[in-house]
Protein backbone atom coordinates (compact mmCIF):
# COMPACT_ATOMS: atom_id res chain seq x y z
CA UNK A 1 0.00 0.00 0.00
CA UNK A 2 1.39 3.52 -0.97
CA UNK A 3 0.36 6.68 0.87
CA UNK A 4 0.49 10.14 -1.29
CA UNK A 5 -0.54 13.24 0.72
CA UNK A 6 -1.65 16.42 -0.82
CA UNK A 7 -0.58 19.38 1.11
CA UNK A 8 0.29 23.04 1.26
CA UNK A 9 0.66 25.49 4.21
CA UNK A 10 -1.19 27.87 2.18
CA UNK A 11 -4.97 27.41 1.90
CA UNK A 12 -7.29 27.54 -1.15
CA UNK A 13 -4.79 26.35 -3.60
CA UNK A 14 -5.65 23.33 -5.05
CA UNK A 15 -5.36 20.98 -2.58
CA UNK A 16 -8.55 19.34 -2.22
CA UNK A 17 -9.60 19.58 -5.98
CA UNK A 18 -6.03 17.51 -6.70
CA UNK A 19 -6.66 14.86 -3.92
CA UNK A 20 -9.93 14.17 -5.41
CA UNK A 21 -9.08 14.08 -8.82
CA UNK A 22 -6.18 11.83 -8.53
CA UNK A 23 -8.06 9.00 -6.06
CA UNK A 24 -10.82 9.14 -8.67
CA UNK A 25 -8.49 8.54 -11.27
CA UNK A 26 -6.25 5.76 -9.34
CA UNK A 27 -10.06 4.31 -8.61
CA UNK A 28 -10.44 3.75 -12.28
CA UNK A 29 -7.48 2.33 -13.14
CA UNK A 30 -7.97 -0.29 -11.06
CA UNK A 31 -6.41 0.65 -8.01
CA UNK A 32 -8.42 -0.07 -5.29
CA UNK A 33 -8.47 3.62 -3.09
CA UNK A 34 -8.80 5.29 -0.02
CA UNK A 35 -9.46 8.52 0.16
CA UNK A 36 -9.00 9.92 3.68
CA UNK A 37 -10.29 13.51 4.48
CA UNK A 38 -8.40 15.13 7.47
CA UNK A 39 -9.45 18.46 7.22
CA UNK A 40 -12.56 19.22 9.66
CA UNK A 41 -13.74 21.63 7.01
CA UNK A 42 -14.77 18.36 4.58
CA UNK A 43 -14.67 19.63 1.29
CA UNK A 44 -13.24 15.92 0.04
CA UNK A 45 -16.47 14.84 1.76
CA UNK A 46 -18.57 17.56 0.33
CA UNK A 47 -17.44 16.32 -3.03
CA UNK A 48 -18.12 12.86 -2.65
CA UNK A 49 -21.56 12.78 -1.09
CA UNK A 50 -20.83 12.22 2.52
CA UNK A 51 -21.13 15.30 4.81
CA UNK A 52 -20.67 12.83 7.73
CA UNK A 53 -23.94 14.30 9.55
CA UNK A 54 -24.92 12.06 12.26
CA UNK A 55 -23.11 8.94 10.56
CA UNK A 56 -21.76 7.15 13.66
CA UNK A 57 -19.08 5.87 11.11
CA UNK A 58 -17.32 9.33 11.03
CA UNK A 59 -13.63 9.28 12.81
CA UNK A 60 -13.70 11.28 16.01
CA UNK A 61 -9.99 12.84 16.73
CA UNK A 62 -9.48 11.98 20.10
CA UNK A 63 -11.12 8.27 19.87
CA UNK A 64 -8.77 7.42 17.05
CA UNK A 65 -5.53 9.10 18.61
CA UNK A 66 -6.63 6.77 22.17
CA UNK A 67 -6.49 4.11 19.85
CA UNK A 68 -9.98 3.55 20.64
CA UNK A 69 -11.91 3.41 16.82
CA UNK A 70 -10.59 0.62 14.96
CA UNK A 71 -9.85 2.59 11.05
CA UNK A 72 -12.15 -0.01 9.63
CA UNK A 73 -14.88 0.93 11.24
CA UNK A 74 -14.92 4.46 9.55
CA UNK A 75 -14.67 3.55 6.17
CA UNK A 76 -17.81 4.40 3.80
CA UNK A 77 -18.41 3.77 0.14
CA UNK A 78 -18.30 6.72 -2.59
CA UNK A 79 -20.11 4.98 -4.78
CA UNK A 80 -17.13 5.02 -7.03
CA UNK A 81 -15.86 1.55 -7.68
CA UNK A 82 -12.44 0.82 -6.31
CA UNK A 83 -12.90 4.43 -4.08
CA UNK A 84 -13.85 4.40 -0.56
CA UNK A 85 -13.88 7.11 1.79
CA UNK A 86 -12.84 8.55 5.03
CA UNK A 87 -15.22 11.60 5.91
CA UNK A 88 -14.23 14.63 7.59
CA UNK A 89 -15.08 15.15 11.39
CA UNK A 90 -15.26 18.67 13.03
CA UNK A 91 -13.17 16.98 16.02
CA UNK A 92 -10.24 17.22 13.48
CA UNK A 93 -9.99 20.80 14.70
CA UNK A 94 -8.90 19.82 17.85
CA UNK A 95 -6.34 17.00 16.75
CA UNK A 96 -3.22 18.57 17.52
CA UNK A 97 -4.09 18.88 21.15
CA UNK A 98 -5.58 14.99 21.37
CA UNK A 99 -2.01 14.02 19.89
CA UNK A 100 -0.24 16.57 22.58
CA UNK A 101 -2.02 15.22 25.07
CA UNK A 102 -1.73 11.14 24.41
CA UNK A 103 1.92 11.37 22.77
CA UNK A 104 2.90 9.67 20.28
CA UNK A 105 1.64 6.34 20.48
CA UNK A 106 -0.81 5.94 18.81
CA UNK A 107 -0.21 7.93 15.83
CA UNK A 108 -1.31 8.06 11.66
CA UNK A 109 0.64 5.27 10.40
CA UNK A 110 -0.17 2.98 13.14
CA UNK A 111 -3.95 3.96 12.20
CA UNK A 112 -3.17 3.22 8.45
CA UNK A 113 -0.97 -0.09 8.80
CA UNK A 114 -4.30 -2.59 9.37
CA UNK A 115 -5.55 -1.04 5.68
CA UNK A 116 -2.68 -2.90 3.92
CA UNK A 117 -4.20 -5.98 2.67
CA UNK A 118 -7.53 -3.41 1.24
CA UNK A 119 -5.93 -0.74 -0.28
CA UNK A 120 -3.48 -0.42 -3.01
CA UNK A 121 -3.16 3.62 -2.72
CA UNK A 122 -4.13 5.62 0.68
CA UNK A 123 -4.81 9.91 -0.60
CA UNK A 124 -4.72 12.14 1.90
CA UNK A 125 -6.18 15.80 1.52
CA UNK A 126 -4.35 17.66 4.52
CA UNK A 127 -5.67 21.01 5.79
CA UNK A 128 -3.48 23.71 5.47
CA UNK A 129 -1.18 23.88 8.69
CA UNK A 130 2.20 22.85 9.61
CA UNK A 131 0.93 21.05 12.37
CA UNK A 132 1.89 17.68 14.85
CA UNK A 133 -0.40 16.19 12.29
CA UNK A 134 1.22 17.28 9.36
CA UNK A 135 4.26 15.83 10.93
CA UNK A 136 3.02 12.73 11.11
CA UNK A 137 1.26 13.15 7.89
CA UNK A 138 4.89 13.51 6.16
CA UNK A 139 6.48 10.92 8.52
CA UNK A 140 3.77 8.25 6.90
CA UNK A 141 3.63 9.03 3.31
CA UNK A 142 5.38 8.05 0.16
CA UNK A 143 4.89 10.88 -1.81
CA UNK A 144 3.79 14.56 -0.46
CA UNK A 145 2.15 16.57 -3.47
CA UNK A 146 2.46 20.26 -2.94
CA UNK A 147 0.29 22.33 -4.97
CA UNK A 148 1.54 26.19 -5.54
CA UNK A 149 0.09 29.00 -7.40
CA UNK A 150 3.09 30.77 -9.36
CA UNK A 151 3.22 33.83 -7.59
CA UNK A 152 5.97 34.88 -4.70
CA UNK A 153 3.77 33.94 -1.92
CA UNK A 154 3.77 30.67 -2.40
CA UNK A 155 7.09 29.96 -3.05
CA UNK A 156 6.96 31.66 0.59
CA UNK A 157 4.54 29.03 1.78
CA UNK A 158 7.21 26.49 0.07
CA UNK A 159 9.84 27.76 1.94
CA UNK A 160 8.26 27.92 5.72
CA UNK A 161 7.70 23.94 4.73
CA UNK A 162 11.00 23.59 4.02
CA UNK A 163 12.06 24.72 7.43
CA UNK A 164 9.63 22.85 9.06
CA UNK A 165 10.61 19.31 6.91
CA UNK A 166 14.51 20.21 7.93
CA UNK A 167 13.51 20.85 11.86
CA UNK A 168 11.24 17.83 12.13
CA UNK A 169 14.20 15.34 9.87
CA UNK A 170 11.55 14.49 7.31
CA UNK A 171 13.47 12.83 4.12
CA UNK A 172 12.65 16.09 1.61
CA UNK A 173 13.01 13.92 -1.53
CA UNK A 174 9.37 12.88 -0.42
CA UNK A 175 8.26 16.36 -1.63
CA UNK A 176 7.11 17.14 -5.04
CA UNK A 177 5.31 20.18 -5.91
CA UNK A 178 3.12 20.95 -8.68
CA UNK A 179 2.00 23.95 -10.48
CA UNK A 180 -1.87 25.11 -10.02
CA UNK A 181 -4.25 27.41 -10.79
CA UNK A 182 -2.29 29.03 -13.57
CA UNK A 183 -3.10 31.67 -15.52
CA UNK A 184 -1.09 32.16 -18.55
CA UNK A 185 -2.71 35.32 -19.57
CA UNK A 186 -0.02 36.41 -16.34
CA UNK A 187 2.75 37.55 -16.81
CA UNK A 188 4.57 36.07 -13.73
CA UNK A 189 3.00 32.75 -13.55
CA UNK A 190 4.13 32.49 -17.49
CA UNK A 191 7.82 33.62 -16.28
CA UNK A 192 7.76 31.36 -13.36
CA UNK A 193 6.47 28.31 -15.51
CA UNK A 194 9.04 29.02 -17.85
CA UNK A 195 12.22 29.15 -15.38
CA UNK A 196 11.19 27.71 -12.18
CA UNK A 197 12.90 28.77 -9.51
CA UNK A 198 15.53 26.11 -8.63
CA UNK A 199 14.86 25.27 -5.13
CA UNK A 200 12.14 23.55 -6.72
CA UNK A 201 14.12 20.00 -7.25
CA UNK A 202 11.18 17.92 -7.79
CA UNK A 203 8.55 19.92 -9.37
CA UNK A 204 6.42 17.70 -11.58
CA UNK A 205 5.67 18.42 -15.25
CA UNK A 206 2.84 20.27 -16.35
CA UNK A 207 0.33 22.30 -14.55
CA UNK A 208 -3.07 22.44 -13.59
CA UNK A 209 -4.78 25.53 -15.42
CA UNK A 210 -7.15 27.70 -13.49
CA UNK A 211 -10.48 26.45 -14.81
CA UNK A 212 -14.48 27.27 -13.84
CA UNK A 213 -14.63 23.32 -14.40
CA UNK A 214 -12.39 23.15 -11.62
CA UNK A 215 -15.11 25.03 -9.42
CA UNK A 216 -17.78 23.10 -11.00
CA UNK A 217 -17.03 20.22 -9.24
CA UNK A 218 -18.31 21.85 -5.93
CA UNK A 219 -22.04 22.10 -7.47
CA UNK A 220 -21.96 18.32 -9.51
CA UNK A 221 -20.10 16.66 -6.63
CA UNK A 222 -17.96 14.52 -9.51
CA UNK A 223 -14.36 14.40 -10.19
CA UNK A 224 -13.58 16.64 -13.13
CA UNK A 225 -12.90 14.15 -16.36
CA UNK A 226 -16.65 12.44 -15.36
CA UNK A 227 -18.64 15.47 -16.42
CA UNK A 228 -15.80 17.72 -18.50
CA UNK A 229 -13.07 14.72 -19.73
CA UNK A 230 -11.74 16.59 -22.61
CA UNK A 231 -11.16 19.95 -20.88
CA UNK A 232 -7.56 21.34 -19.97
CA UNK A 233 -8.49 20.57 -16.32
CA UNK A 234 -9.20 16.32 -16.77
CA UNK A 235 -6.11 16.43 -19.12
CA UNK A 236 -3.63 17.86 -16.49
CA UNK A 237 -4.85 15.82 -13.14
CA UNK A 238 -4.47 12.88 -15.99
CA UNK A 239 -1.24 13.88 -16.66
CA UNK A 240 -0.31 14.43 -12.84
CA UNK A 241 -2.08 10.99 -12.15
CA UNK A 242 0.41 9.45 -15.01
CA UNK A 243 3.59 11.26 -13.77
CA UNK A 244 3.76 9.54 -10.58
CA UNK A 245 1.77 6.61 -11.61
CA UNK A 246 4.34 5.16 -14.51
CA UNK A 247 7.98 6.67 -15.60
CA UNK A 248 11.06 7.24 -13.74
CA UNK A 249 8.57 9.04 -10.72
CA UNK A 250 6.21 5.84 -10.37
CA UNK A 251 5.54 4.97 -6.97
CA UNK A 252 5.41 1.51 -8.41
CA UNK A 253 1.41 0.82 -7.50
N1 LIG B 1 -7.43 24.75 -10.95
C1 LIG B 1 -8.43 25.46 -10.42
N2 LIG B 1 -9.08 26.38 -11.16
C2 LIG B 1 -10.09 27.12 -10.63
N3 LIG B 1 -10.54 26.99 -9.39
C3 LIG B 1 -9.93 26.09 -8.60
C4 LIG B 1 -8.84 25.28 -9.07
N4 LIG B 1 -8.45 24.45 -8.05
C5 LIG B 1 -9.24 24.74 -7.01
N5 LIG B 1 -10.14 25.71 -7.34
C6 LIG B 1 -11.18 26.31 -6.49
O1 LIG B 1 -10.54 27.05 -5.48
C7 LIG B 1 -11.13 26.80 -4.22
C8 LIG B 1 -10.09 26.16 -3.29
O2 LIG B 1 -9.73 24.90 -3.84
P1 LIG B 1 -9.41 23.66 -2.91
O3 LIG B 1 -10.50 23.49 -1.90
O4 LIG B 1 -9.08 22.50 -3.76
O5 LIG B 1 -8.11 24.23 -2.18
P2 LIG B 1 -7.42 23.73 -0.84
O6 LIG B 1 -5.97 24.03 -1.00
O7 LIG B 1 -7.80 22.35 -0.54
O8 LIG B 1 -8.09 24.72 0.23
P3 LIG B 1 -8.01 24.60 1.85
O9 LIG B 1 -6.64 25.06 2.20
O10 LIG B 1 -9.09 25.52 2.31
O11 LIG B 1 -8.24 23.16 2.19
C9 LIG B 1 -12.33 25.91 -4.48
O12 LIG B 1 -13.47 26.73 -4.62
C10 LIG B 1 -12.01 25.24 -5.80
O13 LIG B 1 -13.16 24.96 -6.54
MG1 LIG C 1 -8.68 21.54 1.16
Amino acid sequence: MKIIAFHNLKGGVGKTAAASNIAALAAESGIPTLLWDLDPQGAVSWYFGNTGDGDARVPKAGKLVKGKTPIGKTIVPTGIDNLDLIPADVSFRNIDLQLEKHGDRNTLADWLEPLGEDYGLVVLDCPPSLSRLAEQVFRVSDRVLVPLVPTWLSLNSWHQMQAFIADKKVDRRKFYPFWTMVDRRKRLHRQLLEQPPKELEQLMPGYIPYASDVERMGELRQPVHWFAPRSPAALAYRLLWRSFSKGKRSLNL
